[in-house]
């Protein structure tokens, strides 16, 4: 598996960009009055903190993830006394008891997954039945640049969604998810994204960054790596730079 395409500062950034989006994903979850709801693949704690200060202390929301390092900075973010807690645990055994939960959400995870159909039946195990599971993800396949130069485009999209990312059309695959573990009343939102220059697709997409390492791996010769970078510096000097990519966000209940 290549290098991984985030760390706490990059979700911290993209939370910044991405809090429309969130605030749309919280909506399930809002008339949730008491008991516990899950961040599943939770990171750094931004949608568990956030989702604490919006539906107050009657109810508990805790994040999972397998990443100690990433759970420390939700740890720390915590405000006193707020109803959260942070566990540390695979996505496919979530260390609840069945039907015991509220409410589910889970943001760019599922592309993670190896084994996205038992995370996704996991999940409505510990769902008490009528209550949401709200799946969000990023359609990497979308991604397109507009200065011209498709070849490489279509190379870039190739190796994120088959190499770099083990369940790369994730975002494609959500409603089957949930449709094959019986969740129902299955709804897709599409939050297209675009980026206005070179700067923000880097901060975002750490675009430079995965071509360098697809020229590294042979994935594209120096000639093309050479052309596409120099078009995208281009677009930028030239203000006509242009990107965008869509962010799914699937809701559904037990
Ligand atoms: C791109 S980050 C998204 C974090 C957070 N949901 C957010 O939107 O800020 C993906 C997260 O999923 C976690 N993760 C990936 N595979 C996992 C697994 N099998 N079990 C638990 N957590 C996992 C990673 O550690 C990481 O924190």
């Amino acid at each position: 598996m290549a290098q991984k395409h985030y760390n706490a500062a990059y979700l911290e950034d993209t939370a910044t960009f991405l809090q429309g989006l969130k605030t749309y994903s919280y909506k399930p979850f809002l008339e949730t009055g008491s008991g516990t709801i899950i961040d599943l693949g939770c990171g750094t704690g931004i949608d568990v903190l956030n989702l604490s200060r919006t539906l107050g202390n009657q109810v508990k929301v805790v994040g999972i993830d397998h990443d100690p390092a990433l759970l420390e900075k939700g740890k720390q973010a915590a405000e006193l006394g707020q109803n959260v807690d942070f566990i540390c645990s695979e996505a496919t055994g979530i260390p609840f008891d069945t039907e015991s939960i509220e409410g589910l959400r889970a943001e760019r995870l599922v592309q993670h997954l190896t084994q996205p159909d038992e995370t996704i039946s996991e999940a409505r195990r510990v769902l008490k039945p009528g209550k949401p599971l709200v799946l969000v993800e990023t359609d990497w396949a979308s991604l397109v640049f507009y200065h011209g130069e498709i070849t490489v485009q279509q190379k870039l999209i190739h190796y994120l969604t088959e190499t770099k990312i083990n369940n790369g059309y994730a975002a494609r695959r959500l409603t089957q998810y949930l449709e094959h573990a019986g969740l129902q009343e299955i709804k897709t939102e599409i939050f297209p994204f675009t980026l206005k220059s070179l700067k923000e697709a880097n901060d975002y997409l750490w675009i430079e960054l995965i071509l360098g390492e697809m020229k590294e791996k042979n994935y594209l010769s120096e000639q093309e790596h050479k052309a596409f970078v120099t078009g995208l510096k281009n677009a930028d000097q030239n203000k006509y730079f242009a990107c965008s990519i869509n962010i799914v966000v699937v809701s559904s209940i037990k």
